[in-house]
């Protein structure tokens, strides 16, 4: 269950318990999903060092329409599919250290039962009625969208909703406008603050009774006593929360983690499903007659070419890409210094790197390496101590008081969720003065002297760098829990796990502690790592391009007003000739053929498919040359969702066979065709 080996500290009469949203498993890990989950497990972390009985949950959340559907596009049943992609997410998080203490899937047992448990005791509290819902749905996020009309896009992703017309079970939402508004008086419950107002005039505006059954398909927990109904997704999902902690079990030392933990600390989420959190979540537990969580802190989109990095947009970076060139700590490091906290950020490979050299490498990774060995070449690897107080200077007591100031407040950033800030502290405040303290210093033409009094100073300058790195690493250490934990062996001072955060104070270094074993811990990255990311990303989304099958039913964007009648259970995995219908193939003739600089499966083409002429970007560069193609009839998906691969928009994609290992073959005909012909 757990993956965290961390030692619990003697005092550990606070607790604090912390979550990620769980994951939707129709999208493979993105750093997207990264970003939160590495947000939390610093969280954990710092609260763990602090000497805090910690508790981290993360999951996956596997039921709902989404999920059946994307199960059917790959021909697998949902129960495979969703093993094989929670099975997935665990892997990375494993892969990156995450220091999870459970991993909750919403279609285990354990959760299945205790949600039952906690729509009987809503219904019976009299929260709970049937009734009949027409309206319109989002399928992409599970979302009903009050007020909208058929055809009308969803709030959140812009896709056109459908309509549902069914008999379901609904939460009297409306009966909880007061107590909710109550509840947001409290200015630290929502943060950041334009997330708290914007959720407060959506409850001002007045609440409707939310619909938390679905009866057309089976995916799902079944209704207690209605099994022909399933728990509306979202409403399972939040459920997560208490159900792995032990809500409703009737296990006795499970109920004891539930009193133990519950109510959550902060619910840590994106930005996107604050309603869910800050409205339906804490209007179900007031239903159940359950303590509600003290905070929610939504942070901001991670952008990657200008939009949100989703799978729908095709504009994913993967994890994995990163940990291979750079790995865990770069990665960490640069979401949680780069990008504000609660506002959308960028991401770039340029800018990765860019941080890695100039902030790990250069700054943290050098400071250790050139102090560690000076105190090796002229200490004999043990800590000096300022012997002479005559050769202290004025310079000394500065790094101390910038110690002194980083470390207070640091602790204030990090209680406030400003990673950004409490590592520019870290950085700026106290690496950034060390390093110029070196220079003015010049601790290595000191070492080159014998006279008592420079070597006398040179302890000191060496002390007093020694001890400000300690400060720095264990302060960084929820950040970048590998880089420290290795610079923390260097310095003698064995687990870094150990450290009591708590105690944290300048003076604590002991004269004589023996140095370890000195390695850099961040070597620096060339220029070809950005590059290397790139292709590895190009390959990743070529092979899609080429791989792309004709069976997958397209995404919601393309789904009709009306929902499609459930597929039975044999035919799954099958699409039907309305599915087909939906996808625009067309004859198209190439008229312009480049390569893409710096991608080499990636060609840029325009095609003219009669009405108009396309951009299409299309990873086929290493099986055709693109003067062959200049002339040459070709197949197009016409009406795929734009997406951008290496900066440029593609729209539509190129019909090939992609044969198992080899190289990919464009479709073509016999007889001669008209430019813009529909393949029915
Ligand atoms: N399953 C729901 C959440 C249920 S919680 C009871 C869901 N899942 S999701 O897979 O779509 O993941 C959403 C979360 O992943 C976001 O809230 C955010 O934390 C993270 N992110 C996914 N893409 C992201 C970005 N591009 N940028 C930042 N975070 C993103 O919604």
């Amino acid at each position: 269950m757990t993956n965290t080996n961390e030692p619990r500290k003697q005092n550990m009469n606070r607790k604090f318990y912390i979550t990620t949203p769980i994951y939707y498993v129709n999208a493979r890990p993105h750093i997207g999903h990264a970003y939160t989950t590495i947000a939390c497990d610093t969280v954990a972390r710092r609260q763990r060092m602090l000497g805090t009985d910690t508790f981290f949950l993360t999951g996956t959340d596997e039921h709902g329409q989404k999920i059946e559907r994307a199960a059917q596009a790959a021909g697998k049943t949902p129960q495979q599919f969703t093993d094989e992609v929670a099975g997935e997410f665990r892997a990375l998080w494993q892969r990156m250290g995450i220091s999870n203490d459970d991993f909750i899937r919403t279609t285990e047992e354990r959760h299945k039962k205790r949600m039952q448990e906690l729509f009987r005791r809503i219904r019976d509290n009299g929260y709970i009625y049937k009734g009949r819902y027409t309206g319109q749905y989002c399928f992409s996020d599970e979302l009903y969208v009050d007020g909208a009309k058929p055809g009308d896009p969803c709030p959140i992703c812009g896709r056109p909703t459908e309509t549902v017309e069914e008999e379901n079970y609904f939460f009297k939402l409306s009966a909880f406008q007061d107590k909710l508004l109550e509840l947001y008086a409290n200015p630290d419950f929502i943060r950041p603050e334009t997330r708290r107002n914007e959720v407060i005039s959506f409850v001002r505006s007045g609440l409707r009774d939310q619909s938390i059954s679905r009866s057309t398909f089976s995916w799902g927990i079944p209704v207690p006593d209605d099994p022909k109904h399933v728990i509306y997704v979202w409403f399972d999902a939040l459920a997560n929360y208490i159900t792995a902690i032990g809500f409703g079990s009737t296990d006795a030392g499970e109920q004891e983690t539930f009193e133990k933990y519950w109510p959550a600390d902060v619910h840590m989420i994106g930005k996107e499903i604050v309603r869910f959190h800050c409205v339906y979540w804490p209007a179900f537990l007031l239903a159940a007659g359950l303590p509600l969580p003290k905070a929610i802190m939504a942070h901001g989109w991670l952008l990657f070419e200008e939009s949100k990095m989703s799978k729908s947009r095709g504009n994913i970076v993967r994890t994995e890409t990163i940990l291979d060139v750079l790995g865990t700590d770069a990665l960490r490091y640069f979401l949680l210094r780069e990008v504000v906290f609660g506002q959308d950020g960028s991401f770039s490979f340029d800018a990765l790197v860019q941080r890695y050299n100039s902030d790990l490498a250069n700054g943290l990774g050098n400071l250790a390496s050139r102090t560690l060995t000076m105190i090796n070449r002229y200490f004999k690897g043990e800590v000096p101590y300022p012997s002479h107080a005559a050769t202290r200077t004025a310079a000394d007591d500065v790094v101390r008081e910038k110690a002194e100031w980083t470390m207070s407040e640091c602790s204030q950033f990090f209680t406030d969720y400003q990673f950004s800030a409490a590592l520019e502290s870290i950085w700026i405040r106290l690496i950034a003065t060390v390093d110029k303290y070196i220079v003015e210093n010049e601790p290595w033409a000191l070492g080159e002297k014998q006279d008592e009094d420079s070597r006398s100073r040179l302890a000191t300058v060496l002390y007093t760098s020694a001890e400000a790195l300690r400060i720095a690493t264990a302060l960084a250490h929820p950040v970048i829990p590998d880089a420290t934990a290795k610079i923390w062996v260097q310095m003698g001072l064995g687990d870094i796990k150990k450290f009591d955060l708590s105690t944290l104070k300048w003076g604590q270094l002991h004269l004589g502690t023996k140095l370890g074993n000195i390695e850099p811990v961040f070597p620096r990255a060339d220029k070809s790592a950005v590059e290397r990311m790139q292709q590895m990303e190009d390959q990743q989304r070529g092979s899609t391009v080429e791989e792309a099958k004709i069976v997958a039913p397209q995404p919601p964007a393309a789904q009709p007003a009306v929902m499609a009648p459930a597929i039975p259970s044999a035919d799954r995995g099958k699409i039907t000739i309305d599915d087909f219908a939906k996808i625009e193939l067309r004859v198209g003739v190439v008229k312009v053929a480049e390569r893409v600089p710096k991608a080499d499966k990636l060609l840029r083409l325009e095609i003219d498919i009669g009405t108009e002429v396309r951009q299409v970007v299309a990873g086929i560069a290493e099986a055709y040359a693109p003067e062959t193609l200049v002339g040459r009839k070709v197949v197009i998906v016409a009406n795929l969702a734009p997406r951008k691969l290496r900066g440029l928009e593609s729209n539509g994609m190129i019909v090939a066979a992609s044969p198992e290992g080899g190289k990919p073959v464009l479709t073509g005909f016999l007889e001669d065709v008209p430019v813009g012909a529909r393949l029915k």
